[in-house]
């Protein structure tokens, strides 16, 4: 493969930062990063985010490592297209909640010569997803993303649509609300597995204007992630088996808010015979050679903190009760 240019924008986020990482230290990437001028919207997947001063030193130790820093006003045409010059392919790792902010990006990279657009997307299969039956938050959220695909496409750009699959580190809050009959084999994709998997889908010729879903991290049932997790945590982990007339019902009763969306996760994943279309590991085809974070590890590291800083978010919020 011939060296590639690749610009990420929405770096400092929880799959942007793991896939510059990954970028520097792939030999086909030259790794440019968008910084957003202080003041902007700030917006996360999570509800949780990053102040300034976190942002400006993730930006000086990836400037050591040999990575351009431009800073933009990221809504404007006249500053993101010169920011662009030079880029190959564009990587958007943008949040659950900003998916919009792509749309200036995909006109400033068809204007400024740029090959490959990839939108931030790293959940479901969306171009089924927006055509399910109930009306949610989530599908909503899919229309979008499917119609940001038709954006880049209308604009000529190529495309690598990269569906992860599910995030465990959303869905394990006590007691766990699985989504099916908790035996069918799914992807899951913890969000720094997201990151690092991206730079490997692109350097692979299969990927250029292509649908690849990943299990970056798994892929495997629920019940078999929450024994793994009883093992780590050396205790049984609760959980109910919801289906799809409960999800909807849970989602009708819920005020709207972060479990509101969680909600709306689970009707999307039961509300058809199939479930969502979480199914999907093109990287055991294409790039075994990939290894995800070993589970013992992703437990302790990532998934048990996040779930109790999401824990604590709730309660703070009012949506958990404080003993929850
Ligand atoms: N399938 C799942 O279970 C699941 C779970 C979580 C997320 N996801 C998906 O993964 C993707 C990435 O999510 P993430 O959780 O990694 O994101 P994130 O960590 O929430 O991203 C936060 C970063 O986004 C940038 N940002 C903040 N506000 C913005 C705005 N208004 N406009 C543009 N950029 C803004 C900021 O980076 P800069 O200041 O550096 O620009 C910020 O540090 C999303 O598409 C999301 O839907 C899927």
């Amino acid at each position: 493969m011939t060296r590639k240019t690749v610009t990420v924008f929405g770096a400092t986020g929880t799959a942007g930062v793991a896939c510059v990482n990954e970028l520097i230290a792939h030999e086909a990437f030259d790794v440019c990063v968008l910084a957003r001028k202080p003041g902007q919207q700030e917006r996360s997947s999570s509800g949780m985010t990053r102040g300034e001063a976190a942002k400006k030193s993730q930006y000086d130790a990836w400037a050591s490592k040999g990575v351009t820093i431009k800073t933009v006003d990221s809504t404007l045409a006249e500053e993101l297209i010169p920011a662009l010059e030079g880029t190959d392919y564009l990587v958007s790792c943008v949040p659950i909640s900003a998916t919009e902010s792509q749309y200036p990006l995909i006109f400033a990279a068809r204007e400024a010569g740029v090959e490959r657009f990839v939108p931030s997307e790293f959940g479901a299969i969306y171009e089924f997803e927006q055509f399910w039956p109930t009306d949610t938050t989530h599908r909503l959220m899919a229309r979008q993303k499917a119609f940001i695909r038709r954006t880049i496409e209308l604009a000529g750009l190529d495309y690598t649509i990269i569906p992860a699959g599910a995030w465990p580190e959303y869905y394990l809050l006590d007691p766990v609300m699985v989504m099916g009959d908790g035996d069918t084999k799914v992807a899951w994709s913890s969000g720094p597995d997201v990151g690092r998997i991206i730079p490997h889908v692109l350097a692979h010729p299969a990927s250029r204007n292509a649908i690849c879903p990943v299990a970056a991290t798994a892929w495997c049932s629920w019940n078999e992630l929450l024994e793994e997790r009883e093992r780590f945590l050396g205790r049984k982990v609760e959980r109910v088996y919801l289906g799809a007339d409960e999800w909807r019902a849970a989602y009708a009763a819920q005020a709207p808010g972060a479990i509101k969306t969680l909600l709306a996760i689970g009707v999307a994943v039961t509300d058809t015979p199939a479930g969502m279309s979480l199914f999907g590991n093109w990287n055991a085809t294409f790039l075994p050679e990939f290894k995800g974070t070993p589970l013992p590890e992703l437990f302790r590291d990532r998934i048990e903190p996040f779930v109790a800083a999401v824990r604590a978010e709730l309660i703070a919020t009012g949506e958990l009760p404080p003993d929850a």
